[in-house]
């Protein structure tokens, strides 16, 4: 899809459909609704009267032919009330424009930005908002819906003042827009086309068409470096397990500066091992390795963004069987830093698995540590499917992380990780046990059992149980895999 600036004034515009969007107030079309209400002979004040336009949050109004306009269309989106305004809410209404015109098999399309507007971000917003619009998840179907597609997408409202803005918000959008997709494509893969190996190579193979270095480890090599918590959880399936290992240096990479961290988890598909998990709903279970889809992803972006700090992402790949040669509740295993955990429940095995891998994260130098995982259920009881949880050991490093997710548009909420909960997985047996004791807060016991292994590390743990995963379509998203966590971890390492 090629997204561009269109420069020309509004009357002029040649297109299958002008897109703009529509604030919920009172006092009828402002600023550059006015102009275009003006040149199409009070159109959008009729129907504000009419009551078919009233600016309400994504409703869309399509008028065919509009008089006094050289476009073929003009659709209006409700973009909600104007001082609530920012650019999560113009990500989603160009994701909402894209999403009803590609049904209308409309292929290309101009989306003219609102007075105001017309900065880097915004063009960054709607561009991220087109291109995670366009994906689709029929991957595997046979009968694609051949004539719905978006060709092309011109941003209007850009003058020349605003020209260089617009072209390096959208190029910025375009990045970070298709690492998410690529993210989500991954995500959205069954299990039986995504084992751990499979994960690995593709991950190899994005590494290095982006220029990054990449190492991936062999289930001997994890055994060499007695990597007891993810070998524990992989024992019960035939597929072999995979560390990847993918790093980026930027240029001027000074000895001693801050290195970040990024582990995801990915359980390729999680059956709950031993302590197996119901049918019922099983196979939503491919996407237990969306928390390391997502670091993938945004490893894809920084290649492209060039930040000034160094990355080491970190993502253990296994799939959770129950297969004869299995784990078993009650068993001890050796984490690799030499703490000992008790497997109460082998469904807690995202937690295992991260222990390695938030700890090899370190022996490799990162300073400050963030995982993203699909880690409970008991996050979507807390947050439904609305927020991320997070869970933070350093206050600095959290409220910088907090404060990405509001300029990246994510929902996430902090839930806290206080001393008396440590105490829920004391081990009887063994250092640690992988479930708290029957107390509650399963995602707060989860997030210190990671916590553990970080020590005394900054760290970040993302659950996205709730998130990556939306089980009906949004108007501006597919039903399907999210690659939540991306776009607020991309600003978090490129503001560091
Ligand atoms: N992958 C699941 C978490 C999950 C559950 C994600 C539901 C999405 C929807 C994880 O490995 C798991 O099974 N966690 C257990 C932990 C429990 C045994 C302490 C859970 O949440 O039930
Ligand atoms: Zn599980
Ligand atoms: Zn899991």
């Amino acid at each position: 899809m090629k997204i561009t600036r269109e420069p020309k004034p509004f009357a002029a515009i040649e297109t299958e459909a002008l897109v703009t969007y529509i604030f919920d107030d009172s006092d009828g079309p402002q600023g550059r609704a006015a102009e275009l209400d003006k040149l199409t002979g009070g159109l959008l004040s009729r129907l504000n009267k009419s009551g078919e336009l009233t600016g309400k949050s994504l409703e869309t109004t399509l008028v065919h032919a509009p008089s006094g306009l050289k476009a073929a269309r003009l659709l209006l989106v409700g973009a909600g009330k104007r001082d609530q305004f920012n650019t999560a809410a113009l990500r989603k209404v160009a994701g909402v424009a894209l999403r009803y015109l590609k049904t209308r098999s409309v292929h290309s399309f101009v989306f003219a930005v609102r007075e105001g507007d017309a900065t880097e971000e915004g063009a960054q917003a709607i561009a991220e908002g087109a291109i995670t619009a366009d994906f689709e998840t029929d991957k595997y179907k046979t009968d694609k819906k051949k004539d719905k597609f978006i060709e092309s997408v011109a941003i209007a409202g850009y003058g020349d003042a605003e020209k260089a803005a617009g072209e390096k918000g959208i190029a910025r959008g375009r990045i970070i827009g298709e690492a998410q997709n690529f993210a989500r494509d991954l995500v959205n893969e069954p299990s039986n086309k995504l084992t751990p190996r499979i994960l690995a190579e593709k991950a190899d193979a994005m590494a290095k068409e982006a220029g990054l270095a990449v190492e991936i480890l062999d289930e001997k090599k994890i055994a060499d470096l007695k990597m007891g918590a993810l070998l524990s959880v992989a024992q019960g399936s035939v597929e072999p397990p995979r560390m990847i290992v993918i790093t980026y240096t930027p240029a001027n990479a000074k000895p001693g500066a801050p290195v970040i961290g990024l582990v995801g988890k990915a359980v390729t598909f999680d059956t709950g091992g031993i302590s197996i998990k119901p049918a019922d709903g099983m196979e939503k279970m491919k996407y237990d390795m969306a928390g390391g889809a997502t670091m993938l992803g945004i490893m894809r972006a920084l290649a492209a963004l060039k930040p000034n700090v160094k990355v080491i992402c970190v993502v253990p790949a296994t799939e959770n069987m129950p297969g004869g040669k299995a784990q078993k509740p009650g068993d001890i295993q050796t984490a690799m830093s030499g703490k000992t955990i008790e497997v109460l429940n082998t469904d807690a095995e995202g937690r295992l698995i991260l222990a390695d891998g938030v700890h090899y994260a370190k022996q490799l130098g990162a300073t400050h540590l963030v995982d993203s995982a699909t880690l409970t259920g008991a996050i979507v009881v807390a947050l439904a499917n609305v927020n991320v949880g997070v869970f933070g050991s350093d206050r600095t490093w959290t409220d910088k992380l907090l404060a990405s997710a509001k300029a990246a548009g994510e929902k996430m909420w902090e839930l806290p990780m206080d001393d008396e909960y440590r105490e829920f997985i004391k081990g009887s047996f063994a250092d640690i046990q992988n479930v708290g004791s029957g107390k509650g807060g399963g995602s707060i016991t989860g997030a210190w059992f990671i916590r553990e292994f970080a020590g005394d590390t900054p760290w970040i743990h993302l659950d996205i149980a709730g998130t990556a995963w939306n089980d009906e379509a949004k108007p501006w998203l597919a039903k399907g895999p999210t690659g939540v966590s991306l776009r607020t971890l991309i600003h978090l390492i490129t503001s560091f």
